[in-house]
């Protein structure tokens, strides 16, 4: 399920080493993790968030070969992701991800959050492993970091007080952190110049945000099918994202179905109604679209090269992409 364009070019024979080395890494230490960990990879997923890493090795190692450091960045930063989404799926009871049945709804929640951990520890390992601590430093913030986006999360359900501020934050914890951090420490690997360092975090905060806000529409817009996990479930579960904040904005009444959470009938199709009435997923597009924008200009700074133009197509794919 990796997207169909031109997009990964640049980088595809990186990835493809990459999806070999992700199952071997994850170890045999007990075969029932190992399973467990291993059929999600076996999935797939779309490594953005790998090849975004590959890319700005590439972008800003142009003289050179990538070392063997920047390919086993992108292989933690994907067994981060992993990792959170196994996690994420207990949290939110959800029963399918990349098309397959969930790690806890196959193996049950007590395998599932051994095996997030797991795959936490093991990132941590190969990281402290890479031998340099600035990165070690980015890498095990956005660990933290995602537990605090998940339990922000819990605590804000159901909250029709919530601001837009606070669901940013909420976002970058959860999405955009990997991303950003991931996209700074390529640029560190590369030796690359502070500033450069920080025009990648950048990137990857801005893009992470948009890709974080086009998930959310997703929910809304998108079937299961196509999306490969549960659509229309956000709601549901009190996760106020932003197509429902803008509503919220603008029909007052919405707020009394959020309040007692659904709990009469026709509750969700007019919750639904309000928010295609008031172009609350129009709206949220503007500010992914915002966001993307923001991502591109920081990515400028780079020297041209093939994988800056497809760092920059980024933007757009995230922005356009359907599942
Ligand atoms: C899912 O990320 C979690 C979000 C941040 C929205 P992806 O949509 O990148 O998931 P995979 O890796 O392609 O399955
Ligand atoms: C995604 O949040 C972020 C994670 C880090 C797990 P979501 O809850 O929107 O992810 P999906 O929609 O389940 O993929
Ligand atoms: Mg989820
Ligand atoms: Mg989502």
């Amino acid at each position: 399920m990796t997207p169909a364009t031109s997009l990964f070019t640049p980088v595809e024979a990186d990835l493809q080493i990459l999806a070999d080395n992700l199952t071997q890494l994850v170890g045999n230490r007990h075969p029932i993790l190992y399973a467990a960990a291993e059929h999600l990879f076996g999935a797939g997923g779309k490594r953005i968030r790998p090849a975004i890493v590959l890319l700005i090795s590439r972008a800003t190692m142009l003289e050179e070969d990538i070392t063997p450091r920047h390919r086993r960045l992108a292989e933690i930063t994907e067994m981060i992701h992993t990792a959170s989404l196994v996690h994420d799926d207990v949290v939110d009871e959800s029963n399918v991800r990349r098309g397959v049945p969930t790690v806890h709804s196959l193996f049950g929640n007590r395998i599932a959050v051994l095996a997030g951990d797991f795959l936490f520890a093991q990132s941590s390992w190969y990281l402290a492993n890479l031998d340099n601590l600035e990165v070690v430093k980015l890498l095990s913030e956005v660990i933290m970091d995602l537990a605090a986006g998940e339990i922000q999360q819990g605590l804000n359900r159901f909250d029709t007080n919530l601001s837009t501020e606070t669901y940013l934050k909420k976002s970058y914890y959860k999405t955009a952190s990997l991303i950003a951090n991931s996209a700074k420490a390529a640029g560190i690997l590369s030796d690359a110049s502070p500033e450069i360092a920080e025009n990648m975090y950048k990137y990857g905060k801005h893009l992470g945000l948009a890709f974080q806000i086009v998930d959310d529409i997703l929910d809304f817009t998108g079937s299961t099918d196509t999306l490969g996990k549960p659509a229309v479930s956000d709601l549901k579960s009190g996760n106020l994202t932003a197509p429902v904040l803008y509503t919220l904005k603008e029909q007052p009444h919405l707020e009394v179905l959020i309040e007692r959470e659904f709990a009469q009938e026709g509750d969700l199709e007019q919750a639904l109604q309000f928010i295609s009435e008031c172009k609350g997923v129009e709206k949220a597009r503007e500010l992914a679209a915002h966001h993307a924008k923001l991502a591109t200009d920081h990515v400028a700074t780079l020297d041209p090269s093939e994988s800056r133009q497809a760092l920059i197509n980024m933007a757009d794919y995230v922005l356009s992409r359907l599942y």
